[in-house]
């Protein structure tokens, strides 16, 4: 029956992990996948997570099912977090939202919903580049994908002119999607002052701003700094579309546990669009896992635990200042790269856009058995006290060929 079925290509992303388990290499290093990794490179469980979970043991856990849009009261934690205490939506009762199988799945529902229900043509821009998966999420989700500039590739940095003008041309009613903060794979974001320039020509030209948050207290330390860009936006009157993660943040990625929400105009708009979404989740899983939206809630709702967890997401995201400070100090002084390395430390956030090119990557992969997407991009956690100068020089050897 299958045998017309054509094998299709590793994912760019997940497929790096697969590479680099394959190999038997000592010094290997991975780069690829954006997952935190300690100070020795072990992948690392958040105390408040280990806290919340033995609390659960006596407190709330049954298996039961949730309902089909998740744990209530994890639901108004997250997004009380997600947009903050003065935000007049989420005061007036009126932003629907639903628990998701992390930052994937709410962009999943939220393509789904808007595929469904958003009334105009169902184009979508994504910044160049942008996540590699945000691609077939909208486009298998029925929308058309457009690009806008972003980063200029001569520098690593925001080309911000040709992102205004793109935007500019963009039909009206045309979705943007927007990383919150830490822009995957680049690691470039804009100021505040230019936060506020898409804003005006989003109401200039009616488009609507769809916000991906995957990072949110992982790019500055701050969970309020890192969400001031939807929060500014929502209070500016736009309907955002909202996507949450508490992959990175709660280092929660097996878990799968987000929210996608959508300001409304009124409770009773907000009723209408979570029956939908229910509409919409139903038929495809019927309802979300509870252990990881059960841990978020404990974390959130507990002052203890909170600014335990505040503390130490602030501590990756400190660790991978100091390796991006670190990997740019062994480049420029120890071994005099070839090349303008400054971006390493300007950028934001899990990755660096590093500016190596494929050939680059396919020879570190091979000689160095350093692994990381065909980008150019690497996952800054993935770097180390014990493996940054090895990383460095096999960087410097690719570089100068
Ligand atoms: C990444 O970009 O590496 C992460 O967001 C993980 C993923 O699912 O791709």
């Amino acid at each position: 029956i299958w045998s017309t079925v054509p094998a299709g290509p590793p994912d760019p992303i997940l497929g790096i992990t697969e590479a680099f388990k394959a190999d038997k290499d000592p010094r290997k290093i991975n780069l690829g996948v954006g997952a935190y990794r300690d100070g020795h490179g072990k992948p690392y469980v958040l105390s408040c997570v280990k806290k919340a979970e033995q609390i659960m043991e006596n407190e709330v856990e049954d298996k039961e099912y949730l309902p089909i849009t998740g744990l209530p009261e994890f639901i108004k934690h997250a997004t009380l977090l997600a947009y903050g205490s003065r935000c007049i939506p989420l005061n007036e009762g009126r932003i629907a939202a639903t628990q998701t199988i992390s930052g994937t799945g709410a962009l999943r529902i939220g393509a789904a919903f808007m595929a469904r229900h958003y009334p105009h043509p169902k184009v979508i821009y994504l910044p160049n580049p942008t996540w590699g998966n945000h691609i077939p999420i909208f486009r298998d989700s029925g929308f058309e994908v457009r690009k806008y500039s972003y980063i200029d590739p001569t520098t690593n940095l925001l080309n911000f002119e040709a992102l205004k003008t793109d935007l500019r041309s963009a039909p009206e009613h045309s979705v943007v999607l927007l990383h919150a903060c830490a822009h995957n794979p680049t690691g470039v974001d804009p100021t505040l002052e230019q936060w506020g320039d898409i804003s005006t020509i989003c109401q200039e030209r009616r488009l609507f701003p769809f916000f991906d948050m995957a990072y949110q207290g992982f790019a500055s330390g701050s969970t309020t700094r890192d969400a001031f860009p939807p929060r500014y936006f929502a209070e500016q009157g736009h309907q955002v579309a909202l996507c949450q993660s508490f992959a990175k943040n709660m280092g929660l990625y097996g878990e799968r546990v987000g929210t996608f929400s959508l300001v409304t105009s009124d409770p009773e708009e907000k009723a209408r669009v979570e029956s939908q979404l229910k509409i919409i989740i139903r038929p495809m899983y019927s309802n979300p896992p509870s252990h990881g939206a059960h841990i978020v809630n404990t974390i959130l709702k507990r002052d203890d635990l909170y600014s335990q967890w505040e503390g130490e997401v602030k501590a990756m995201a400190d660790r991978i200042i100091t390796m991006r400070e670190d990997l740019y100090n062994i480049l420029t002084k120890d071994l005099k790269t070839p090349g303008e390395w400054g971006h390493i430390k300007s950028q934001i956030g899990m990755f660096s856009f590093t500016g190596l090119k494929k050939e680059h990557t396919v020879a570190l992969a091979e000689k160095a058995h350093v692994y990381m997407t065909a980008d150019g991009r690497i996952s800054m956690a993935g770097l180390n006290p014990s493996n940054i100068a090895y990383f460095a020089e096999s960087v410097n050897s690719a570089v100068r060929g």
